[in-house]
């Protein structure tokens, strides 16, 4: 019985030791291959990982050393998608991914004479491009700076977006990411200057070559125009100004006006029917020094001729006022001929 029971027991026995023996040697230089790194795993990768659905791609497995000659199989899950033999170079594997079952996980297998390696696996994701974002802007101002809010989002296009801010295409913020369809936001304080400001922003998610910008939105020139309240808080005062520059004026020139107008009713009288407008006025001080000067004065006065076009002159006398004991004789006025005017020399 025991023996009948320790047959086969031996036999396997047997037969295992030897299948051991002849793989460990197969093993051991797989082994040896894989410590002395001659044989490393190879990689799969791809340009991009994140795509659009129906996108082809290029796989691509590599294997680090050149001067195998290795075999390369191409697996998605447990499906075994193709063989390639080459040395040097990594194997490309076209691929189209049209459907959730083709987004992976792949895998790659190299093989060298026994000895074989599996790489990472590797899976794409599928994602939609973003629409062109809309790019909303606020702004309030104060006297010397305005303060503006801008708003960037994209309506379509898978999470997260990236949000960029230009100004006339350099950028003025950080890459503001959103992980929620909501709107980037982002503050911006300016001076006031004259010009026209324009302001665009860029959406960019995980697709690469898909990102889009917005319609330019120009800011209004932050010149006069651009301040609607300004104007409403300056009319009132401008008018104010305006009704006292008026009334000043009337004010002045009224008497003044006045004054001429009676000065113009009594020449008449003495020059006939043209009032003397325009004429050539000659300072003859010094000729008046010359001839009246009063003895033991300063001969300051002085006389204004005027002529006018009819050959008419007039002279007007400004006399200065001296502050002198009177003599009988002194007391005398001075009669300048033609103009009928006789300005009488003031002494006290
Ligand atoms: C590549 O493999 C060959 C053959 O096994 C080996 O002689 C060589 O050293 C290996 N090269 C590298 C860089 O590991
Ligand atoms: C993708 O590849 C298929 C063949 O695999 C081809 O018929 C198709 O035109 C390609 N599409 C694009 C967009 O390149
Ligand atoms: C190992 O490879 C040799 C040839 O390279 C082949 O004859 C042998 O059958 C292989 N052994 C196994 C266990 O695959
Ligand atoms: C701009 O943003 C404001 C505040 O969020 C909103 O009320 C307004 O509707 C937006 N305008 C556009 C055109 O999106
Ligand atoms: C958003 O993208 C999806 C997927 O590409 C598309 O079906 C949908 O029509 C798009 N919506 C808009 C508003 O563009
Ligand atoms: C921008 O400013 C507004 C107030 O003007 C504030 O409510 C908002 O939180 C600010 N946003 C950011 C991103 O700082
Ligand atoms: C988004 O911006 C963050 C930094 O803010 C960056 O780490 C990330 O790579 C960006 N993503 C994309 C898709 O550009």
């Amino acid at each position: 019985m025991w023996c009948h029971l320790n047959k086969p027991f031996f036999m396997q026995q047997f037969v295992g030791i030897f299948s051991l023996l002849t793989s460990q040697t197969a093993a051991l230089d797989c082994e040896t291959m894989k410590k002395t790194n001659e044989f490393p795993s190879p990689k799969v990768y791809s340009e991009t990982d994140v795509i659009m659905k129906g996108q082809n791609v290029s796989l691509f497995c590599s294997n680090q050393n050149k001067s195998l000659q290795i075999t390369y199989v191409m697996f998605r899950g447990m499906k075994h998608l193709g063989t390639w033999d080459g040395k040097g170079e990594p194997m490309i594997f076209n691929l189209r991914i049209s459907e959730a079952g083709d987004l992976g996980p792949y895998k790659c297998k190299t093989q060298v004479s026994n000895c074989s390696r599996y790489s990472q696996e590797f899976s794409f994701t599928f994602a939609n491009p973003v629409t062109t974002p809309v790019l909303n802007i606020s702004a309030f101002q104060t006297e010397t700076a305005r303060y503006i809010t801008l708003r960037c989002i994209s309506y379509n296009g898978s999470l997260p977006i990236n949000y960029t801010f230009f100004e006339k295409d350099v950028a003025i913020s950080p890459a503001i990411s959103k992980n929620v369809r909501e709107p980037a936001e982002f503050n911006l304080t300016e001076r006031i200057t004259g010009e026209r400001e324009e302001y665009r922003c860029k959406a960019k998610n995980r697709l690469p070559n898909h990102a889009k910008y917005s319609q330019p939105f120009t800011m209004p020139s932050t010149g006069g125009d651009s301040c609607p309240f300004c104007l409403q808080l300056l009319l009132p005062g401008l008018l104010l100004l305006l009704i006292v520059i008026i009334l000043m004026l009337a004010f002045w020139i009224l008497p003044k006006y006045k004054a001429r107008k009676a000065m113009r009713d009594n020449a008449p009288r003495n020059y006939g029917n043209k009032p003397m407008e325009v004429g050539i006025y000659a300072n003859v001080c010094q000729n008046q020094a010359d001839d009246k000067s009063v003895p033991g004065l300063e001969p300051r006065q002085c006389v204004s001729t005027a002529q006018d076009g009819t050959g008419h002159s007039k002279e007007i006398h400004y006399a200065t006022p001296v502050f002198q004991e009177v003599a009988q004789g002194d007391h005398e006025a001075h009669n300048d001929c033609k103009t009928g005017y006789v300005y009488s020399e003031l002494v006290l």
